[in-house]
């Protein structure tokens, strides 16, 4: 028999009050599991973790991850957004969610820490491409408060259908 002493309380505190997810910038460690969400997500263009490492490194690139913790505490990346931000306007390159973790939000709070970190830095305007047959993604971008700019006939080789549109999307932030 014996009894928790004080160290056995803590990590248990510990445990039931840490944060199921966090989102924080993309780390080294992070690239591969983030190709195999990308891949999940675009099966007909999937970037590898080198393709995402060159991207990374370049300054103008800002990638943000959400962590989520299994039963023993350990995070595991569940979606990424990417984005580049060249002299005030910014684009999103790649935004992606593991299939088994969708409709939880986290798409949501990605663009929502992306956009407060594009303000920080003074970017003025957020633009992205979007399948015009991507439905998840324009309610959420939608909702988010972009609004359409233009389209690209033909621009997806591997979309929603061959050729399909994209819709060029922007929001203000200034
Ligand atoms: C689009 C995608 C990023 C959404 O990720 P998610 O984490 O499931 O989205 P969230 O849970 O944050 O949802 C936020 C909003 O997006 C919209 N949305 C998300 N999934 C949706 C779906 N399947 N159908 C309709 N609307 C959807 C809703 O408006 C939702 O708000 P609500 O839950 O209050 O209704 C995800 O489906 C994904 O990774 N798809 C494959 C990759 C992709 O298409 N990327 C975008 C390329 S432009």
């Amino acid at each position: 028999m014996s009894a928790w002493g004080t160290a056995d309380w803590l990590t248990a505190w510990n445990w039931w009050t840490m944060p199921v997810t966090v989102i924080g910038d993309v780390r080294t460690e992070d690239l591969e599991r983030l190709a195999a969400i990308h891949a999940a997500c675009f099966p007909g263009a999937p970037w590898g973790s080198a393709e995402l490492a060159g991207l990374l490194r370049q300054d103008t690139v800002i990638g943000l991850v959400v962590r989520r913790a299994n039963f023993f505490g350990t995070r595991t990346p569940v979606a990424f957004v990417l984005a580049r931000l060249v002299a005030g306007e910014a684009e999103i390159l790649t935004i992606a969610v593991d299939p088994v973790h969708r409709r939880r939000g986290f798409a949501r709070q990605l663009m929502e820490n992306l956009l407060r970190r594009l303000y920080h830095d003074r970017a003025e305007t957020l633009f992205l491409e979007v399948d015009a047959g991507n439905e998840a993604a324009l309610s959420l971008y939608r909702r988010l408060r972009f609004r359409r700019v233009g389209e690209r006939k033909g621009y997806y080789a591997h979309g929603t259908v061959p050729g399909a549109t994209a819709l060029v999307m922007r929001t203000d932030l200034r």
